[in-house]
């Protein structure tokens, strides 16, 4: 007589599928605790980010209007000073009577003209304007002479240049005393 072996129902196919389930069930909650995760890392980046920002604008520094630039007898008389044209847009010229600062901004389109000492020129590489080191302007499109800021001698001795002021020629401010200093 063949036995036969009782299994019980309820526990066929049991094993086999029940782990198979679990299985899914963890990789499921792995991928989604991972998802979880680089969100709550892209928040927080995204979060510190906008904080910095806000702790550190984006401030543009400019070189202060008003500044000291030396004692006059620094400068040498019929000498364009070119050493403040790149932090302060400024060229100093020193004549016999004295000094005066002019502004490095051609008065046609705006570009920064150069200094040609051997030709005793402004020139301006845009579109060949020439300015005399007077601040003139004899040749090309520029419309008036260069302008001039407002010069004057710190308690100190020292020439200070104040570019809050400015003076135009065809105004006929080159005359006010605060264009030009006596030295
Ligand atoms: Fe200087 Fe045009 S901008 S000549």
């Amino acid at each position: 007589m063949s036995e036969e072996k009782f299994i019980p129902e309820a526990s066929v196919g049991t094993p086999q599928g029940k782990g198979s389930g679990s299985t899914m069930e963890r990789r499921s909650f792995f991928k989604w605790l991972s998802i979880g995760w680089l969100a709550f890392t892209a928040a927080t980046g995204a979060f510190f980010t906008v904080l910095i920002r806000f702790l550190f604008p984006n401030v543009l520094f400019e070189p202060p209007q008003s500044f000291k630039i030396g004692y006059p007898e620094e400068f040498e008389i019929g000498k364009v000073d070119i050493r403040f044209k790149k932090k302060y847009n400024v060229w100093i010229v020193r004549n016999e009577e004295g000094m005066y600062a002019l502004s490095t901004v051609c008065t046609h389109l705006g570009c920064t003209p150069n200094w040609l000492d051997t030709e005793r020129k402004f020139k301006c590489p845009c579109h060949g304007s020439g300015f005399r080191a007077t601040g003139m302007n004899f040749e090309g499109p520029a419309p008036r002479p260069l302008e001039r800021f407002a010069i004057h001698l710190a308690d100190d001795g020292q020439v200070i240049v104040d570019k809050n002021k400015n003076f135009k020629f065809e105004k006929g401010e080159w005359g006010r005393s605060e264009s030009f200093l006596k030295v």
